[in-house]
């Protein structure tokens, strides 16, 4: 089969590369894929599982911060199409070790974009037409009141040295863009949740905790609002921005589901109650809440105005909350023994099962 597209997946192990990676697979048998990651404690090989290196499919563990090897691989891969989504992702780690952060999302954005600057804006480039896709955060553009979505053009006001990392790199694609004509397009997107998400975010940790009779940890009042998108919508929008988006313009993506915290962990335990009963102890799942102290600078609420990726391109979530909290549920019941080997730290041997 002919190869149409070679593209180069950063952070294909993590949560959303890995549902990306799959989609790529299932829906594109004539690209070929590059998964290029660092395996970090938040990535996990596991998440591929099944998958096999072929004609479409190579992984390759590295440092996307690694100059030499980015450059390289751009030439041997003759790689014309980046969606870069490596990158330290938790906020709660962002503010015990910023460091990481500055170093993955800013320094190594900046040598993603280098060395597609030197592949593709040389003379020489012969392969397709580029296109490097940046995947962001809604966090960029700070926190909200009661009122008003996030847009497209909502000034940026990162709180956070995770979103502060994040908006840093937003701001070098841009201006990759202006200064060198390199080809980007950014997405913003709202909290993402589904199948493969590691057990220190919100909604795989209360599934961990519950099914274990463990606290259920809220923080604050629990009435921050996020805008919760299901994984697949996700990896969907960000096709359709790849490959119908225009060059230098950003594009959001939200689920159009506002929850508080306290609505999300409620559903959860209640949804588990009454697909597998009651636990030992014989009370709800949900009596587990405690109120914990707050995250420091933590952000209000967020939420997405996605009516300009409908416009342009036609894109809007399929999945409602009710519908993916149910799929949610049901793969991390039957994915028990996923979750107990990335709690327990045993995921991180899997890359020698299978590379030695
Ligand atoms: P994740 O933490 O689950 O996965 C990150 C992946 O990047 C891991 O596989 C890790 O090994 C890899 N990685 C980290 N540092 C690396 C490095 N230096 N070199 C190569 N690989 C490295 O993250 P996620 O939740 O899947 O998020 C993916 C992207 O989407 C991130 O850029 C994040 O900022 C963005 N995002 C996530 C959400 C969300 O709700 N999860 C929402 C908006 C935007
Ligand atoms: O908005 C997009 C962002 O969503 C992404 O850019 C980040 O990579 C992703 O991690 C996520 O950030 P959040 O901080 O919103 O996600 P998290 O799951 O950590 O927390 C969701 C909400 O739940 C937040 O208001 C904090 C709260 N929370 C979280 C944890 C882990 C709790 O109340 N208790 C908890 O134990």
């Amino acid at each position: 089969m002919d190869i149409n597209r070679r593209i180069l997946v950063t952070g294909g192990c993590g949560f959303i590369g890995a549902n990306f990676v799959r989609l790529l697979l299932r829906e594109y048998p004539d690209w070929r894929v590059i998964n290029l990651d660092k395996l970090t404690y938040a990535g996990n090989l596991q998440n591929l599982e099944g998958i096999e290196e072929n004609d479409q499919y190579r992984f390759v563990k590295a440092d996307i911060c690694d100059a030499a090897a980015m450059d390289k691989l751009f030439v041997d891969e003759q790689i014309d199409s980046v969606v870069h989504f490596a990158a330290e992702s938790h906020v709660d780690r962002s503010i015990t070790g910023p460091a990481a952060f500055i170093q993955t999302n800013i320094v190594g954005t900046f040598t993603l974009l280098e060395a597609a600057r030197k592949t593709w804006l040389n003379n020489s480039w012969k392969g397709n037409d580029p296109r490097f896709l940046h995947v962001s955060t809604d966090e960029v553009y700070g926190s909200l009141g009661d009122t008003g979505m996030f847009t497209e053009t909502t000034p940026f006001d990162p709180r956070s040295p995770y979103s502060a990392s994040k908006a840093s790199s937003d701001h070098l694609v841009n201006a990759y863009f202006h200064t060198y004509g390199l080809p980007v397009v950014i997405t913003n997107c709202s909290n993402n949740y589904g199948p493969y998400q590691f057990p220190e975010k919100l909604i795989p940790l209360v599934f961990h905790n519950s099914m274990n009779g463990k606290p259920l940890p809220i923080y604050g009042d629990g009435k921050y609002v996020r805008d919760w998108l299901y994984v697949e919508d996700h990896c969907e929008a960000i096709v359709e921005v790849l490959t119908k988006g225009k060059n230098g313009l950003s594009y959001n993506i939200g689920g159009n589901n506002e929850k508080q915290n306290l609505e999300v962990v409620t559903r959860i335990c209640d949804t588990l109650d009454a697909k597998i009963g009651m636990p030992k102890s014989g009370n709800p799942r949900k009596e587990l809440v405690i109120f914990v102290k707050d995250r420091p600078g933590h952000d209000r609420r967020y939420a997405i105005d996605a009516s300009f990726i409908k416009d342009q391109l036609g894109w809007e979530p399929k999945v409602t909350f009710a519908a993916g909290i149910e799929k949610t549920v049901d793969w991390y019941l039957a994915n028990q023994d996923w979750v107990a080997s990335v709690v327990d730290g045993s995921y991180q041997k899997y890359y020698e099962t299978m590379y030695g």
